[in-house]
């Protein structure tokens, strides 16, 4: 009797052990309850409350002092967004977004959606040295961050144990602005009110990655966005680093985007 009462107990711990640790993987920064982050409400199209930054963030000439981190993989900074069939860039409203994977989450069905502002100075230290490497020409020194991570999020509809996991970082040194995004895992791409399948979370209107900045001019589409090729995401990278994604934000100098041609021979492309 014991042994199988241990042997019980041992898959509890197994099946409560989410994927909120840094152990995950070297991609993404440190997250979940953990390191203090908040967590989400479970509803579906949900969104966090507005969010008071401690550092205001600059994203393309307008300074923003809130954000909401939507559970349908934006991040926006003028008004909560529900939406979850995702619009091509740049948005004729002219709203202002940062998009790690823009689709129709469920975590009501499945996983958890964390966000913190940190001033963590090994953490900082870590972003720092990652921006000085993909942008050697810009001296910075983080002083404040922002993660929001999608841990093994569901698809609305779904009838699969499929989960996406993901991570927006935006970061400052008070002078220059970046965002990072990070895809770790990346299962499906559509939910089931998108004209997705509701057993593979595939077709129909597929994620879209990217960032608008609200103006006609400053926003940006991540390759395979709204095809089923997005599955890929985390093959694909501006900064040589699979499944990663940076940009200076700020203006629009930036490395990457606007050569995109500069990883025209990397095979990190779709
Ligand atoms: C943890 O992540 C792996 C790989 O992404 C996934 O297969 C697994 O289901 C996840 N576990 C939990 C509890 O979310
Ligand atoms: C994703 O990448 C794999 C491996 O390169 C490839 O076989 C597959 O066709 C790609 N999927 C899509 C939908 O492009």
């Amino acid at each position: 009797m014991l042994p199988s009462g241990v042997f019980l107990l041992l898959i509890l711990g197994s099946v409560v052990d989410t994927n909120t640790s840094s152990e995950k993987g070297s991609l993404l920064y440190p997250y979940g309850p953990d390191q203090g982050d908040q967590t989400n409400p479970k509803h579906d199209d949900g969104t966090s409350e507005r969010i008071a930054l401690f550092t205001p963030f600059t994203f393309y000439g307008k300074t923003h002092e809130t954000l909401f981190v939507n559970n349908n993989g934006v991040i926006s900074f003028d008004e909560p967004v529900r939406e979850y069939t995702p619009d091509p860039f740049p948005l004729v409203d002219g709203r202002s977004f940062v998009a790690p994977y823009w689709a129709d989450v469920d975590n009501v069905l499945g996983g958890d959606i964390f966000y913190r502002q940190t001033t963590n100075a090994v953490l900082l230290g870590d972003i720092s040295r990652d921006i000085k490497q993909y942008f050697p020409e810009t001296l910075f020194t983080a002083t404040w961050a922002f993660v929001a991570t999608w841990d093994h999020v569901a698809y609305y509809g779904s009838t699969s144990t499929k989960g996406n996991t993901f991570q927006a970082v935006l970061t400052t040194d008070s002078k220059t602005f970046f965002i990072i995004l990070n895809y770790w895992d990346i299962q499906w791409t559509t939910g089931a009110a998108s004209d997705g399948d509701a057993e593979t979370g595939l077709g129909g209107i597929a994620a879209h990655a990217g960032f608008n900045s609200g103006d006609e001019t400053n926003f940006y589409n991540i390759p395979g966005s709204q095809t089923d090729a997005i599955i890929n995401i985390t093959a694909t990278s501006n900064v040589n680093v699979p499944g990663r994604w940076a940009f200076r934000v700020d203006n629009f100098q930036l490395t990457g985007v606007d050569s995109p041609k500069v990883n025209e021979d990397s095979d990190c492309w779709l």
